[in-house]
């Protein structure tokens, strides 16, 4: 995909004050977290879909069937756009890094669409995680209570993926400040370019996973949300 590509020209002029702001407390967890990946079975890192037992609402509501389910509503929909929108926003940002770093694009117009991709990205996950940790996933593990492990295993989700954030706001900083230096760019958008690969990985593991355990649940029992 890449080779070794030689360090970006020096002398682009990427100004200074491109950033994505540090995440803080909202990055609860996992913060330099040294956890083997794949240690659990239900771990974020380490599986491949939902365990079985968490899968026999699945069995009788398909993915194929929700839409034209009578209790899919128009929340439902918002929701699962909400995913698709993650997803867009990580792959535009993903063949972003790989234009860069295969020098396919200009240093001085991927820094601001970085930061742009880059902090919308991570700043609308961790209020999208709040949100279901908070409002969803009480409603949703108390009208399904067979399930309830697996509101747990999302909501360790959220906290995988949030040590996951911070490590890509500071990979996607990193390579924004190799770029305003003029040098050495190629190491920082090598590193991104991987930090991004796997995180891609993770989202959508978590998002599909998600999406297979709640939407079940919500046609199952007729729930508004
Ligand atoms: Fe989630
Ligand atoms: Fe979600």
């Amino acid at each position: 995909m890449s080779g070794a590509p030689a360090p970006f020209a020096a002398g682009a002029e990427v100004p200074s004050g491109i950033a994505i702001a540090p995440c803080g407390n909202k990055c609860r967890q996992r913060q330099g977290s040294t956890a083997a990946p794949g240690a659990d079975m239900d771990d974020l890192e380490g599986r491949s879909g939902l365990p079985d037992a968490l899968r026999v609402l699945l069995r009788d509501y398909p993915r194929e069937s929700w839409e034209s389910h009578a209790h899919f509503d128009g929340l439902t929909r918002f929701w699962l756009e909400r995913h698709l929108m993650f997803r867009s926003l990580h792959s535009r940002l993903l063949m972003a890094s790989r234009d860069l770093l295969d020098r396919r694009s200009d240093p001085v117009a991927f820094a601001p669409r970085a930061a742009r991709l880059g902090g919308f990205l991570i700043e609308q996950l961790h209020g999208h995680h709040q949100i279901e940790d908070l409002h969803y996933f009480p409603v949703l593990a108390g009208a399904e209570p067979r399930l309830e492990r697996g509101f747990a295993l999302l909501d360790a989700d959220h906290n995988a993926l949030d040590g996951h954030l911070h490590e890509l706001t500071q990979g996607l900083n990193a390579t924004l400040r190799a770029l305003h230096a003029g040098t050495h760019g190629a190491g920082e958008a090598g590193e991104l370019e991987k930090q991004l690969a796997l995180f891609g990985r993770f989202l959508d593991r978590h998002l599909t996973d998600e999406e297979e355990l709640v939407v079940p649940v919500i046609l199952h029992h007729a729930l508004r949300m």
